[in-house]
């Protein structure tokens, strides 16, 4: 397990949003005073609604925030189930982030195409400023998932045969979601723990690749984690 990963646990899920949405603002401002930019990653799956809905109230310098995925699902442009919807509706069309600033996997197009495209868009990005990211049942984290071999160099991955549905997907790499200033876990549920239990005991899960530079935070709830 990476040596230095600073555990936060909350009591609930709305604390555990509530938690991450503050550290997003601050480092926000910090990126912004730095270098006149905040790169963000954004996490898919469910558990980080919570957080986009108490951004989408923020009092923020949204001129100055640059919005990426961590992994998008090889699904319509206006499914659903896309990564991109939730986020769309929960929190950027409520923002004055400039279109030209929120870059969407175009998993539409197919993993093979769609990697190669947002290759080119991570490169251009990194190093990121803040990466968000959930975790399944099972360890994986984006749609990094075990056993899935990958070439290391690559920035973003072609998925094939996901063990979640749907089987195509687009991911950030290993070694990109790890080129950032910091990176936030959001993990809540009881269905977490044994996967939590799993990463904390060593074993060598997608979750366990992720290794910034700078200590990862991890908020996550006493359902998820109750040591
Ligand atoms: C996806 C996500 C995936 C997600 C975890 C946790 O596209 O499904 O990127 O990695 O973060 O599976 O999902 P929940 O937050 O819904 O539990």
């Amino acid at each position: 397990m990476q040596p230095n990963n600073r555990w936060h646990t909350l009591e609930t899920a709305d604390q555990v949003a509530l938690a991450a949405y503050e550290q997003i603002l601050k480092s926000a401002e910090q990126a912004i005073a730095d270098h006149g930019t905040f790169k963000l990653v954004l996490a898919g799956g469910s558990t980080p609604e919570k957080v986009y809905r108490l951004l989408a109230h923020a009092d923020a310098d949204w001129s100055k925030w640059y919005i990426y995925y961590g992994d998008e699902r090889c699904l319509p442009a206006d499914h659903a189930d896309r990564n991109s919807l939730m986020a769309t509706s929960a929190f950027l069309e409520k923002v004055a982030i400039p279109d030209s600033q929120i870059f969407t996997i175009p998993a539409e197009l197919g993993p093979e195409t769609a990697a190669k495209k947002y290759q080119q868009i991570v490169a251009s990005a990194l190093p990121f400023d803040m990466v968000l990211l959930g975790m399944g049942e099972d360890g994986h984290t984006a749609s990094l998932f075990p056993g899935h071999q990958h070439q290391e160099e690559e920035l973003a991955h072609a998925v094939y045969n996901s063990p979640k549905p749907p089987p195509e997907r687009v991911s950030i790499s290993a070694k990109a979601l790890s080129n950032t200033q910091q990176l936030i876990f959001l993990i809540t549920g009881a269905n977490k723990q044994e996967a939590v239990k799993n990463w904390r005991s060593g074993q060598d899960l997608p979750v366990a690749t992720i290794i910034p530079e700078n200590p990862i935070d991890i908020y996550i709830d006493r359902d998820a984690y109750n040591p």
